[in-house]
């Protein structure tokens, strides 16, 4: 198994949908991958966009992830794992925002989704995990858990500084925590044509960016609303194309920079 998280401590670049369409990729029936998407941010965006809406909202009765990094787990985590197009979801929950306290002051706090999910291990070639929009526990958790790094970046200045945020606090990981994480790939999203994505790209040589863009596509966005991933919602997309390449990035280890 090879944990990948989507990441990046800033909302609305594309963490969601790149989690979900990398995962619809990884498991086309011509890869044949057992893959699980694991949204772990509390807003369930990427719980929505395979849907399955209904649980992220579902009372406290019902288990979620959250309750088992917390050791309150009410049975076997296979029981919150959907089918969801060619992959399995373990879908978010509210319950996610109220145990950041909680699992802060665990003693193993910051390993605790790598124990929870470990059972699951042998099941599954790919575990990926969707990231909240800002550094806390729950995206230590999964940088802990998942060890890969994928980021998707907006070409916009500001991301120039965010990725330098991000590789320092990856840096305290390496050596407080001793996990060996890794930069699999930066993936440009959201893409125009203007001077500014021009001059952000050149700003990013000697990172491990993508040699293709995912560029502005508005059916991204309605294949969200309709609970699908791209691959369903528009199979012949160019955008279908983009998160193959990124499979393939994935499948061959992650960017090899020269
Ligand atoms: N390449 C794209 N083209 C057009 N819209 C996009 C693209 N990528 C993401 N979006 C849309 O932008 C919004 C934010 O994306 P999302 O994946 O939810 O970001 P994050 O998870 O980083 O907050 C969503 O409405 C999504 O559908
Ligand atoms: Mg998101």
């Amino acid at each position: 198994m090879q944990g990948i998280v989507s990441i990046l401590q800033k909302g609305g670049v594309g963490k969601s949908t790149t989690a979900v369409n990398l995962a619809a990729a990884l498991s086309e029936p011509e890869r044949g991958n057992k893959v699980l998407l694991v949204d772990l941010c509390p807003q369930g965006t990427a719980s929505e966009h395979v849907g399955v809406y209904g649980e992220y909202h579902s009372n406290e009765e019902v288990d979620s992830l959250a309750y088992h990094l917390i050791g309150k787990g009410k049975g076997d985590l296979r029981k919150i794992i959907f089918e969801t197009e060619n992959f399995s979801t373990i879908p978010s929950h509210d319950s996610l925002f109220e145990i950041r306290a909680e699992l802060e002051m665990m003693e193993d706090g910051p390993q605790r989704l790598d124990k929870v999910l470990r059972p699951l291990e042998k099941d599954f070639d790919y575990i990926i995990a969707d990231s909240p929009p800002e550094f806390g526990i729950i995206t230590i958790n999964a940088i802990v858990a998942m060890k890969n790094l994928i980021i998707p970046i907006l070409m916009e200045h500001t991301s120039l500084r965010a990725i330098e945020d991000l590789m320092d606090q990856v840096e305290a990981i390496r050596d407080n925590l001793e996990v060996d994480v890794k930069i699999l790939a930066i993936v440009p999203n959201r893409v125009l044509n203007d001077s500014v994505t021009q001059d952000v790209k050149e700003k990013l040589e000697g990172l491990p960016v993508v040699d293709f863009d995912i560029r502005k596509r508005v059916d991204l966005k309605k294949a969200w609303v309709t609970g699908q991933t791209i691959f369903k919602y528009k199979p012949k997309s160019d955008a279908v194309e983009w998160y193959r390449k990124l499979a393939d990035v994935v499948e061959n280890g992650g960017v090899k920079i020269e």
